[in-house]
């Protein structure tokens, strides 16, 4: 049984005040992480706020972006062994803002996976296609080959504890979700392609969210899907209210 795992993406949004805020709001009001993980992903500005303030509380935390290497030179990067020193969960890469702003490869994304799990942080990949690509009918080719290239070296074990993110690119910040039926579809492509690489359990194991205007309004629907495991959500986990909404969609 894969546990639902709900995951808001701040973006470069909040403040540490902010972060606290948000965080008291909710926190009493989370459901039991067994029955669905409440993740919040902040910026490395916040890292330290939202730890404070979610301690003892159900909520888990995320970093959004981390560098492939523990220290050195790499003026600006966040180290992933730092992060796991302070006590964070997860860490998002590849969101496709990442590879389109920041110029972040396959390799790269596969680079940091890795430097997640010999730390001890539990990866959230991201992957999507574009408008064009969708239109073109490329879609499960390239979101499966994205996978591939993330994955390439990971073992079984690992692969089975991580989370993939699959993001239509189209479908972010637009207010145009991906019908349940179009994100159920490549969702399972992404199964098979886990099942393809490992084996049967593997990808019965590894948890796929879908992302891409997710709201209290759609949710539910979203995740009745069978190879939808959970929701990356943007602009709706920004606020309290429809962030309880979210992580709560079972009662
Ligand atoms: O990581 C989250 C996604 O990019 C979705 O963002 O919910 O604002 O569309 P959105």
């Amino acid at each position: 049984m894969r546990t639902p795992i709900i995951a808001g993406n701040w973006k470069m949004n909040q403040n540490p005040e902010e972060t606290t805020a948000f965080v008291n709001a909710v926190k009493d009001q989370l459901p039991a992480s067994d029955k669905v993980e409440a993740v919040i992903a902040a910026p490395a500005v916040d890292l330290s706020a939202l730890l404070a303030s979610a301690k003892g509380s159900n909520l888990k935390t995320s970093a959004e972006n981390a560098y492939f290497e523990d220290a050195g030179a790499f003026t600006g990067e966040t180290s992933p062994k730092v992060l796991k020193e302070m006590g964070i969960d997860y860490t998002i890469i590849g969101h496709s803002e990442r590879r389109q702003y920041f110029h972040e490869t396959d390799e790269d994304i596969n680079k940091k996976a890795k430097a997640l799990f010999n730390n001890g942080i539990t990866p959230i990949i991201c992957c999507g296609e574009t408008l064009e690509q969708r239109e073109a009918g490329e879609t499960n080719n390239w979101v499966s080959g994205q996978v591939k290239a993330a994955l390439e070296g990971l073992s079984a074990d690992q692969v089975s504890s991580l989370v993939i993110a699959y993001e239509p690119i189209w479908a972010i910040g637009t207010g145009k979700t991906a019908s349940s039926e179009q994100a159920q579809e490549v969702c399972q492509v992404i199964r098979e392609t886990v099942k393809g690489l490992y084996n049967e359990q593997t990808a019965e194991n590894v948890r796929i969210q879908y992302g891409g205007s997710v709201k209290p309004a759609n949710v539910k629907e979203l995740m009745a899907k069978p190879d939808i495991d959970g929701g990356l959500v943007g602009g709706a986990s920004l606020d309290p209210e429809s962030f309880l909404a979210l992580v709560n969609y079972q009662d």
